[in-house]
This record gives C-alpha cells, structure tokens and sequence, in this order.
C-alpha cells in the first residue's frame, strides 16, 4: 500500500491514504478512525511516523483528538474561496488531491438566448457543450456544465478535456484568463445528479454560474457547476 522506494516521505503516504479514506467515507464522520498501534502495524512504520500524519491532518481540521478516546473525522469539506479565478486541477492540487474527470457529454450545439447573451455571440454562432463530472481523489465533487464559442475553441477535443481546461487555454491556446462573474444559488439535486455525485435523494447542492473573461474583455466560457454541499464550503474575505 505505501511505497518504501518512493521520494515521497512516509508520513505524507499515510497522510494521502486516510484522507483518501476519509473523503470516500470509508472513515465516517465522528467515528473514530484505526488507532495509532493499528496503523503502525498496518504500514510497518514507526509510531512517530504515524503520529505526524495524523498532525498534519488534525492541523488541516479533517480529524480531531479526544484525550482516552481516539482520533475522529470532523466534517469533510473543502474551503474554496471566492476571491480567486482558479480552475478545478489548481483547486485540488494545492490541497495535496488529484483532480480527474469523467467526460459525460461533448457536442456542438446552437446555443439558447441566455447562453447567446452571456457568451456574447451572433445568432448564427456554435458552442460547445461540456458536460464533466469533477473528481478529487476519485470522490465526485461536482458536476460542471460548459459552454465554450466554437469560433474561440476551434479545435476543443474529448483528450483536452480529460485534462485541465485552463491549462489547455492558457499553455495551448496562448489566452489570458483575466476574470469572471459568479452567481450562487442553492437547490436540491435531481435524480441525475445525484447519481453522477453519488449523493442521495434528497440532498443540497450548491449551484455556481461562472462567466469568464479574457484579458481582451471576450466572455470565453459560461460554466454552470453543481457543488456537493456537504463537501464545500465557500469563503470570502468581505470589507468595508
Ligand atoms: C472551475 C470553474 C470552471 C472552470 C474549471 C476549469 O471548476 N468553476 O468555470 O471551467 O474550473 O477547470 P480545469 O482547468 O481543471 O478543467
């Protein structure tokens, strides 16, 4: 299960492995996970190793220690803030996941007015329709409808969008990602969503619309994601 040869250090191998069991609620919430014996026996490392993982998952607020009692999940979510334009692969990275996807849906098709409208195009104008489910550590966190001008992405392809879309606009493409707008609602999920998230019936979700801009002021995608609700948290910083 670990790898000894890897440059990886140990701990942060056992770290990966409880938070990935954590995430697929293998390790519910507020139920204690294996001891620190058991996990040292189970990984054959020292007791310190194991300790320090656990540390560092305490410190990120995913598990909590009750003196006598054992160390236990606290709830699950991730902190994304609202202060940022990042994309989902950014997202996951810079907290130690690996983002995938499952592409569901891709096609051309003549987009409706509100889509026209935001995506600023003619009305003889095509976008491509993505529809992908987000995946951190293979735990689906959310459902991401794009729509993207043909005209701007001529060339979009089901291999770019196994991988980052951003990274594709910005190191293939050569565009400037400059900003973008977002709307957020909440709802609660239906039947296909719900089975794509692998949530049950009935369950909240979040609902973000994003409209994003190049640095030239063209609106290069409308994207309308579903969030898990009980894997997101949203933050911002407000001021006066
Ligand atoms: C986020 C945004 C989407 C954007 C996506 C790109 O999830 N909500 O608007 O399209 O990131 O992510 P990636 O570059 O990983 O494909």
């Amino acid at each position: 299960m670990l790898d000894k040869q890897s440059t990886v250090p140990m701990y942060v191998q056992i770290e990966k492995y409880l938070k990935r069991h954590i995430l697929q609620g293998e390790f519910p919430v507020g139920k204690a996970i294996p001891s620190e014996r058991e996990l040292t026996e189970q990984f054959d490392v020292s007791r310190m190793t194991v300790r320090q993982a656990i540390t560092s998952l305490v410190n990120e607020g995913m598990l909590y220690r009750e003196k006598g009692r054992g160390t236990f999940v606290t709830a699950t979510k991730v902190e994304q803030p609202l202060t940022r334009l990042t994309s989902f692969t950014e997202d996951m990275f810079s907290r130690g996941m690996k983002a995938s996807n499952r592409l569901v849906s891709f096609k051309i098709i003549t987009p409706d007015k509100d889509i026209q409208a935001k995506l600023q195009l003619s009305q003889e104008e095509d976008v491509y329709q993505v529809i992908r489910i987000r995946y951190a550590d293979n735990v689906p966190m959310a459902i991401e409808k794009s729509y993207l001008p043909v005209s701007l992405m001529e060339g979009l392809n089901e291999k770019i969008l196994k991988e980052s879309l951003y990274a594709y606009i910005e190191k293939d493409r050569q565009f400037a990602i400059s900003h973008a707008t977002q709307r957020m609602e909440a709802a609660l999920v239906n039947k296909e969503d719900a089975m794509h998230l692998d949530i049950s019936i009935p369950s909240a979700i979040i609902t973000i619309e994003r409209i994003s801009f190049l640095t030239t002021g063209i609106p290069f995608e409308v994207v309308r994601s579903t969030y898990r609700s009980d894997r997101y948290k949203f933050t911002s910083e407000i001021r006066r």
